[in-house]
């Protein structure tokens, strides 16, 4: 389908936003034409999320003007939004677990029969014709609950297509995706452009930038502080416009590594893991790898008690234990930050400060009584040492920007003085900044001899920071490499090719 590549699709002119008197986004300019990948870049809490809710509608700006297809345009909801084509699909995703493929791309817009009943037959062989023309293989009516994380992006994708798109927007798309399905998102937007759809994009993984963007705009504090099209720019341009300063290398320092720490023996919950065995000692960081799916996160919960393996022994400091539920784990010290910040971690109408120190109220309570004043200065310290920007400690979790509420919850796990630590990739969602804010907090951690598990996708982050690294496959133990050993294509080849 040929189109116009100089067609206008979106212009902002000044967009200002405000939280009370916080003032967020601060004369923000923006532009996107008809076959064009604009990507968006910026610290935690610069304000891209922000920028993109204001063009999703979502949020109305204080000041500033919209111009779709060269018309001055107020939206004034979400779904007006998307009855101009401007499709958003947030951080979180959002389909209805119970509802089939089908029924939830052609939610809000079911088609008809002449009597006024839901056509299911047209909106099945719609569905499939959709699903075909985007080349994603999944059947419309599997249930949404059934669809992997990568699957439901690509099925809010897909609905967003359903309505006609010309814009769509994706908050860190990439985020929860491992490598290969980051390749399967990236084709499918190439052929999205290809049709003439012009897309926004946020990620903190800069190389993606270089990868799928034609055009990058670079926010620091709410403004802008560079556009560029991509051809013409480089890491560093894009690092000192976000960050205003020369990046500060991160270095692992020498581990002294001491005793065993956590031992896990023959770990078994049929179906999910088996035969999971694997020492880590005081001092070491060791790494979990293997793809989305591999069970590395259900290992994590059943050693910190949130669910109940059915065999096989865990030891920690030499004593076996057995963990009926979390607090069981965080009486012996050891404390697990989620991946899901949404399920198992925030209260997200709380304050940042009740969620800071949940795990460890009694630490600020004496005879019943809970010690504000000891809260607040540990929770200001907290809030000063892993560098948290929000208007207060008394706000809701929910307003902060999605990395800044990553590190308050390895703030709330370091409040119980672990001895063991599981990072359940810790830094999803985080720039790079506060990434290698959060290596050196690991770092420091396992130089006072701290026994730290590290899951994540990102290989990278595990070749650097781990002594070891145990690569799972569906559920088993693939192999497990030394430092020495240990490579991206080592890593890989475990996780996914060997057997
Ligand atoms: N609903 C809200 N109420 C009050 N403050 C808000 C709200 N939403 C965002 N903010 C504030 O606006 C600022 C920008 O947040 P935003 O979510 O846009 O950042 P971001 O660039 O998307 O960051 P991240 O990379 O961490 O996702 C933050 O200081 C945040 O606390
Ligand atoms: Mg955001």
């Amino acid at each position: 389908m040929p189109f116009d590549r100089d067609r206008l699709l979106l212009e902002a002119q000044g967009l200002t936003k405000a939280f009370d008197r916080n003032v967020v986004l601060k004369d923000v300019d923006l532009t996107l034409h008809a076959g064009e990948v604009h990507a968006i870049v910026g610290e935690n809490g610069a304000g891209k999320s922000t920028l993109i809710k204001t063009l999703g509608g979502v949020h109305r700006p204080e000041a500033g003007k919209l111009l779709l297809d060269g018309q001055d345009t107020v939206l004034r909801s979400p779904a007006d939004a998307i009855g101009r084509g401007i499709v958003v699909i947030h951080q979180e995703l959002s389909l209805a677990p119970h509802l089939s493929v089908a029924e939830n791309i052609f939610l809000g817009h079911f088609p008809r029969t002449r009597l006024g009943f839901v056509d299911r037959r047209r909106m099945r062989s719609e569905t499939r014709s959709l699903l075909q023309r985007l080349n994603i293989d999944i059947d419309p009516q599997t249930l949404a609950v059934d669809l992997s994380i990568a699957q439901q992006q690509m099925i809010e994708i897909a609905k967003a297509i359903s309505f006609n798109a010309k814009v769509l927007i994706l908050d860190e798309p990439t985020a929860v995706l491992d490598e290969s399905m980051v390749d399967t998102l990236f084709d499918l937007i190439a052929k999205l452009k290809a049709e003439g759809l012009g897309i926004i994009f946020i990620s903190h993984h800069l190389e993606e930038i270089f990868r799928i963007a034609d055009t990058v705009t670079v926010l620091r504090d709410g403004k802008l502080t560079g556009v560029s099209a991509v051809a013409d720019i480089d890491q560093n341009w894009l690092v000192s416009k976000m960050i205003g300063r020369d990046f500060p290398e991160f270095s692992a320092g020498m581990r002294k590594i001491g005793e065993p720490a956590l031992e896990v023996k023959g770990l078994t919950l049929p179906g999910v893991f088996e035969d999971i065995t694997f020492t880590a000692h005081k001092g070491e960081i060791v790494g979990l790898a293997g793809l989305v799916g591999a069970g590395r996160t259900e290992v994590a919960q059943a050693i910190c008690g949130v669910t109940q393996p059915s065999s096989g022994e865990i030891r920690i400091f030499g004593r076996k234990v057995r963990l009926r539920n979390p607090k069981a784990a965080t009486r012996l010290a050891m404390a697990y930050v989620s991946e899901d910040r949404k399920a198992l971690g925030l209260l997200p109408n709380r304050p940042v400060r009740e969620n800071a120190t949940i795990s460890k109220l009694s630490r600020f309570r004496r005879f019943g009584f809970l010690r504000l004043g000891k809260e607040r200065a540990y929770v200001g310290e907290m809030i000063r040492k892993l560098d948290i920007r929000l208007a207060g400690m008394n706000v809701e979790i929910r307003t902060l920007s999605g990395g800044n509420q990553q590190k308050v919850l390895i703030g709330r796990a370091l409040a119980i003085d672990p001895r063991i630590l599981i990072f359940d990739e810790p830094t999803r969602g985080v720039d790079i900044g506060a990434k290698s804010e959060i290596y050196a907090i690991m770092e420091e951690l396992v130089s006072k001899g701290i026994c730290v598990i590290l899951i994540s996708s990102e290989l990278e982050e595990i070749l650097r920071l781990s002594d070891k690294v145990v690569v799972l496959r569906r559920g088993r133990i693939a192999t497990t490499l030394s430092r020495d050993e240990a490579s991206e294509s080592t890593i890989m080849h475990a996780a996914a090719l060997a057997g």
